[in-house]
């Protein structure tokens, strides 16, 4: 059951728990898993680092996902309407206001950079799918993602027309038809990814690919490696900037939070070690470099597609399959600010949408020109596109989830979070009140203390 969100206040429900599950798993998957975390895995070592990053999500990204959901269930608003209502009804600081504002501006700035990346994967699919790779080698393929970095106005046309699917979709209610898609859409992806691992394992260098993945080397692990797990796992399950807590507040009160984080997070995980096992074998059996950087995936999986029998279409059906994955994430990422906007600014749903749209594809323009006209301008190192991607990752999403456990674990009452957590027995509310209280706060506290000594 769906119902529409066009009026000003949150008034309505996901219709199921399923429906919730879904939504937030739509949020999560998205090219943090096929993307990102492939790119981050292979510039930082490997196996130490995925090691770090599955711990990270077991003990800061799943709780945290229940922490942001049931601030935004309990409040019923936009996250910065649910936390000024929060900090009015338990009289608290209204600094903790700021988890909200920095939280709706993160995800505007990852929209940016996001959907520069969807914007490759539009392109990939008419690439692919008119055999330009067939038959080709590893070299051919590389040259094509070179050219694809050269082109700016390319890119912008492709990171236009992947903002304005998101701005349609967005601006029509985000529940209507969502649902259905991703019921149907998200197996198929799961289903393909499946086959490329079944192709890479079958003629890729398995031994390679899957010991830098899974080989732990503790000299790999520099306090730079571990924020930057911690900043993977916020990511991928999209929170610390509000995404999640803009669903929450669509969710129907009564539903079982622990489960279904419990869920979205294994979901989540298995979608990006597919990802990472369908990718490495290929890029060490044809001598790509693993910490090439954010184009790993585009100068890796179409080798396979340029090989296989039928890879064209395979390879178009896939990188459709992406750009579905990083549509339902993306509609997370404008949710907060539109929400925000129809609820004070007395405006339609339509023109916040159109508005907060043109903002980001604006930012996203410099990042575009960062891979080619601008990429003489950099900060340590780091053009517009790495700088946007590195703060809000490895900085603004881990602070906003310290933020919100402290704001759980201290400056509100322990009945709050009891009553959210209704469903969970003593023993696993006081394990996940301790990591509210303790873990989540300190953990992060120390890895960002390490990265600035
Ligand atoms: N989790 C999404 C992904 O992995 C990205 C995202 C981050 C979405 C933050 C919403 C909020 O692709
Ligand atoms: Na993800």
């Amino acid at each position: 059951g769906s119902a529409s969100t066009n009026s000003s206040a949150v008034t309505t429900h996901w219709g199921s728990r399923l429906t919730f599950i879904l939504a937030a798993t739509g949020s999560a998957v998205g090219l943090g898993n096929i993307w990102k975390f492939p790119y981050m895995a292979g510039a930082n070592g490997g196996g130490a680092f995925v090691m770090m990053y599955l711990a990270f999500i077991a003990i800061i990204g799943a709780p945290m996902l229940m922490n942001e959901v049931m601030v935004g269930r309990a409040m019923r608003r936009s996250p910065i309407g649910s936390m000024l209502k929060m900090t009015e009804q338990y009289d608290i600081a209204k600094f903790w206001r700021a988890i909200a504002w920095m939280g709706t501006i993160a995800a505007l700035v990852i929209m940016s950079f996001y959907s520069v990346v969807a914007g490759w994967a539009l392109d990939y699919i008419f690439k692919t799918g008119s055999g330009l790779f067939s038959g080709r080698d590893a070299e051919f393929v590389g040259s094509v993602f070179s050219q694809e970095l050269a082109a700016p106005v390319n890119m912008m046309f492709w990171h236009f027309i992947f903002t304005a699917l998101t701005v349609g979709i967005v601006a029509a209610g985000v529940i209507d038809g969502l649902e259905k898609a991703l019921r149907f859409l998200m197996p198929l992806l799961f289903l393909l990814l499946l086959l490329m691992v079944g192709y890479s394992l079958a003629t890729g260098d398995v031994a390679a690919g899957l010991g830098f993945l899974f080989t732990f080397k503790p000299e790999d692990l520099s306090w730079g490696a571990v924020l930057s797990a911690l900043g993977q796992a916020v990511f991928t399950l999209s929170v610390g900037c509000v995404s999640m807590m803009v669903y929450g507040s669509y969710m129907a009160p009564g539903q079982k939070l622990g489960s279904t984080a419990v869920s979205v997070a294994l979901l989540d995980t298995s979608v990006a070690l597919l990802a990472g096992i369908a990718i490495f074998p290929i890029v060490f059996a044809h001598g790509i470099e693993p910490g090439a950087g954010p184009g790993l995936v585009f100068v890796s999986l179409p080798i396979a597609f340029a090989d296989m029998p039928g890879g064209q279409f395979v390879g178009a059906l896939f990188f459709i399959l992406i750009a579905v994955a990083a549509v339902s994430s993306s509609i997370s990422l404008l949710e907060p600010a539109v929400a925000r906007m129809t609820e004070v600014l007395n405006m339609s749903r339509a023109k916040a949408t159109l508005i907060v749209g043109s903002c980001t594809w604006l930012l996203g323009v410099g990042c575009v020109l960062s891979f080619n006209a601008w990429s003489d301008y950099t900060i340590a190192g780091k053009g517009l596109f790495d700088l946007l991607d590195y703060i809000t990752a490895n900085v603004l999403m881990p602070l906003g989830c310290m933020l919100i456990a402290l704001l759980v674990g201290w400056a509100l009452p322990r009945s709050f979070a009891r009553g959210q957590l209704s469903e969970l027995s003593q023993r696993h509310f006081a394990l996940w009140y301790f990591i509210t209280r303790y873990l989540v706060p300190f953990g992060v506290g120390v890895i960002f203390l390490f990265n600035l000594v």
